[in-house]
């Protein structure tokens, strides 16, 4: 045997043995593929208990939350519970300094107390099928790749229409394996979903960034809100008419706890994953596309630190935005190192060295696949020449600054008052004004205007010039690369920056407004801005990355071929997955094991009163001293806080049920360890951990600490361990 091949062996021997974790499999295939190895890792249902057309099981329970996380229903009357941060910004909305939920936490003392989000959905799957060849009809080989994706379309669209659906369903089909396979949803999306209840935001968030994708951890993310429905039980808009949703099942709660070894599965939406990428794209990724986003993001981040620390006001307007620019930031940073640690970039030449040899040794695939590999090197060698300007333009043009955010979202008014009129106009103005009035809320100019002259100076100086539109370039001449001065005088010309002064001109003429905009200067950078970056970024990057899209799809379906002995799961892409492992510590680095289970005793070693980060209602720390954990304590007496497990989850998972061997459940996944950040990329089953909220601390934090006894009373909690 050759050297290379026993390697190969090696690799497929050990991972083999450490098997529980890797995949995000498809809850209808769960028999096929998984049901065994779940039950040899202790699970005591079938696979039809977890997903099931014939009868309800646990996807009935299981809801998309917001388009970004998942949720789970936890009793007969619709309440659903998701994390503390994906709740959050709607938390935050509801708060004001003097009512300030976000801090003090919220428990709706009745359904009259409970509060509706505009806009808010969540989404059940009623059931999916597998339709790649109703799809993939009349669709040929040699098709360029955009008359092969409008014969897909029109496939889809038949299917939507013909698909067999209630009048209140909803139709999807996604691409599986790179567009090897597609499978159509049936949904339902319910849009009354209120709020009901948070801890503390010191609590929600204990640990805020400094924690954020560490173990070990302490936070208690959870977050409650109640589904309502029409009489029918059906989806409708927000009424007080409304009753709250009898859901087909919900899951019942063990009080049981858990112990390393324990059968996990967890349940939801993972966001994406690219688990079969070429080395060249993970290259890519540690040597330019993550130091791009992440330099941009130091910055925004650096400014809103400075302003947050020093201002309970900012503090409040900014939480929710720095959360989201500083988590992908964060990630971004992790994610490198796990790379770098696991030495993937080679670990995946040696895979591609193996495929290329397999290949090559059969006529059939020879053919077929002899060259997937080199044409996608060559593709990305393409790629590279756009792919810092491409960065450093997009983070900047459309994710950091606020008024160029604003300026995006304005110019969709601009066109309609362009092209379909001053009525047109009218008809939007509602949307316009609270779009306005949610914006200005949190605005602080003077913050962006700071972040604009940290990013402009980048803007300047990693962009390719011909790459940059000429107003830019002009105005960085005119003051001289003095960025302050360019982004005061920008800003106070500006009428952008008068929220005041705009909210008043929508409401009585929004079309004067929608004028007053379009001369903007800020409104007009920010266009030339975005309009380039289209122009001479995502053009050519598009037709680039469509080639790329061609190949993989041909790389993935010859990896399935070329490696039979390989189990494959599809990429996540936000659509419902079971991963499944057990609780299970970990030895990330050399000398290091983590315990798989947290303390309220490690919430009170980190407690710092009075800082932004680390600080608790004194509340808790009374109930700690007391030791008045209630029925909610593990068998050792201690109050348990968070665990980890050998899952497969991404972003997306968060708010995901943590479900026993039984379905019953036992936590709420949150996040994932440190040295496993790569595991989007690179999946390392030794080191690649989620998080989760142990649901007796779900259960103490709103019995205990928030006095919401009524809404345990509405959940079933049961004893699955001591047969109680
Ligand atoms: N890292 C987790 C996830 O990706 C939790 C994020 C919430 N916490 C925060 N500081 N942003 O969503
Ligand atoms: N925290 C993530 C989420 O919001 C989960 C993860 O990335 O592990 O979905």
């Amino acid at each position: 045997m050759k050297k290379g091949m026993l390697l190969f062996l090696l690799v497929a021997l050990t991972a083999l043995r450490v098997q529980a974790g890797d995949g995000m499999w498809l809850p209808l295939l769960l028999k096929q593929l998984n049901e065994a190895e779940m039950k040899g890792l202790g699970m005591k249902m079938s696979a039809e208990d977890i997903y099931s057309v014939n009868k309800n099981s646990l996807k009935d329970a299981i809801v998309s939350f917001g388009g970004g996380c998942t949720g789970e229903v936890i009793s007969g009357k619709g309440l659903v519970l998701t994390n503390h941060h994906c709740g959050e910004s709607r938390i935050q909305s509801h708060s004001t300094l003097s009512k300030n939920y976000y801090a003090d936490g919220f428990w709706a003392k009745s359904l009259a107390e409970e509060l509706p989000n505009q806009g808010l959905f969540v989404t059940f799957i009623v059931r999916m099928e597998d339709v790649t060849k109703t799809v993939l009809e009349n669709v040929e080989e040699e098709m360029p790749e955009n008359l092969r994706q409008g014969n897909i379309e029109r496939n889809i669209a038949l299917l939507r229409n013909s698909a067999q659906r209630e009048t209140w369903q909803e139709i999807s089909v996604r691409p599986f394996f790179g567009g090897n396979q597609y499978f159509l949803f049936v949904t339902e999306t319910y849009r009354d979903v209120r709020f009901v209840g948070a801890p503390p935001a010191s609590i929600g968030s204990f640990g805020k960034d400094t924690d954020n994708w560490v173990w070990p951890r302490h936070t208690g993310d959870f977050s409650l809100f109640r589904i309502y429905a029409d009489r029918n039980n059906r989806p409708a808009e927000y009424s007080p008419d409304n009753v709250p949703f009898q859901p087909r099942h919900f899951l019942p709660i063990s009080l049981d706890g858990v112990e390393e070894g324990d059968f996990t599965l967890v349940f939801g939406f993972p966001g994406a994953t690219n688990a079969y990428l070429p080395a060249v794209a993970l290259q890519q990724t540690i040597e330019i596309v993550n130091p791009a986003r992440i330099a941009v993001r130091d910055r925004t981040l650096g400014v809103y630190d400075k302003a947050m620390r020093a201002d309970r006001q900012i503090r409040l307007q900014y939480v929710s935005k720095q959360a989201r620019l500083a988590n992908a930031w964060k990630k971004w940073m992790g994610e490198m190192q796990g790379l770098e640690a696991a030495g993937a970039v080679a670990k995946k030449r040696e895979y591609e060295a193996e495929f290329q040899r397999r290949v090559m040794a059969h006529p059939e695939w020879k053919w077929r696949y002899g060259n997937v590999l080199a044409e996608l090197e060559a593709r990305y060698k393409d790629l590279a020449v756009y792919l810092q300007s491409n960065e450093y333009a997009t983070e900047i043009g459309s994710r950091n600054i606020e008024l160029f955010q604003l300026s995006n979202t304005l110019s969709g008014y601009v066109n309609v008052l362009e092209n379909n009129g001053v009525e047109a106009l009218k008809g939007r103005s509602d949307n316009l004004l609270k779009y306005l009035e949610g914006f200005y809320k949190d605005y602080r100019p003077e913050i962006d205007r700071q972040v604009f002259a940290e990013l402009m100076a980048l803007y300047m100086s990693k962009v390719q010039a011909d790459l940059m539109p000429g107003i830019a370039i002009e105005q960085a001449t005119e003051y001289g690369k003095d960025y302050n001065l360019w982004a005061a005088e920008l800003y106070t010309g500006s009428m952008l920056n008068r929220g005041d002064l705009a909210l008043q001109m929508v409401r009585v003429k929004p079309e004067d407004f929608i004028s007053a905009v379009q001369k903007d200067p800020a409104y007009q950078l920010a266009r030339a801005i975005v309009e380039v970056n289209a122009e001479k970024l995502a053009k050519p990057v598009g037709r680039i990355q469509q080639e790329i899209n061609r190949l993989q799809r041909l790389y993935m379906e010859a990896q399935m071929t070329v490696f039979t002995e390989k189990r494959f799961f599809p990429d996540a892409n936000s659509t419902l997955r079971v991963s499944y492992g057990q609780v299970s510590g970990s030895e990330p680095r050399d000398g290091i094991r983590y315990q798989p289970v947290t303390y309220l005793d490690g919430v009170m070693e980190k407690y710092k009163p009075g800082d932004y980060e680390f600080d608790v209602p004194a509340k808790l720390v009374q109930l700690y001293k007391n030791r008045d954990f209630g029925p909610y304590a593990a068998a050792n007496g201690k109050m348990p806080v968070n665990f980890t497990g050998s899952n497969h989850t991404t972003g997306g998972n968060s708010g995901s049920p943590a479900i026993d061997a039984h379905g019953n459940l036992i936590g709420l996944n949150f996040d994932r360890q440190w040295e496993g950040t790569m595991s989007d990329l690179f999946y390392d089953p030794a080191i690649c951990r989620n998080i989760m909220v142990d649901i007796r601390y779900v259960l103490f934090l709103v019995d205990k600490l928030g006095g919401a006894k009524h809404l345990i009373e509405e959940m079933k909690l049961v004893h699955p361990k001591s047969g109680k």
